[in-house]
């Protein structure tokens, strides 16, 4: 089974961004307990600060991979063109965030994303990763 885990901008600094909201571990470090909690899924594991190759990034994984856990971080609630990139591939994506988005500004409550994606998971940590990867490997 093929998983891809997408993260959009400043992700890459997850450890040291706003570690009150975010926490201390670095993605890669808890992409090395993911890869040995689910040995039998495949992951292929991209990030960027760019919106074109987040968008890049989904149109190729898209019809290959079995899912895809898709965190769009800022662009959920600016990008109608991820939106519209997750509507056009066949892979079903779930939308998380590690924060609550619904508990903090105005503006972080509009996404793009999730009325293009199977589901939404928010305010749950890293742990909505392994959620998300969980109800992709039970999908019949
Ligand atoms: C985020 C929430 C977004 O509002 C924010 O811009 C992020 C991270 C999250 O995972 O909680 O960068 O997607």
């Amino acid at each position: 089974m093929k998983i891809a885990i997408i993260n959009g901008p400043n992700l890459n600094l997850l450890g040291k961004r706003e570690t009150d909201i975010y926490g201390n571990m670095p993605f890669e470090q808890f992409l090395e307990t993911l890869r040995s909690q689910f040995p039998g899924v495949d992951f292929h594991y991209y990030q960027s600060n760019i919106e074109g190759e987040l968008i890049n990034e989904l149109q190729r994984v898209g019809y290959d991979h079995d899912g895809i856990v898709l965190n769009p971080a800022g662009y959920t609630h600016t990008s109608v063109a991820i939106g519209d990139a997750i509507a056009a591939i066949k892979a079903p994506v779930v939308e998380v965030h590690i924060s609550n988005v619904h508990a903090r500004e105005d503006f972080r409550k509009l996404s793009h994303v999730s009325g293009k994606s199977a589901g939404s998971i928010f305010g749950l940590g890293l742990k909505g990763y392994e959620l998300a990867i969980r109800w992709l490997m039970d999908r019949p």
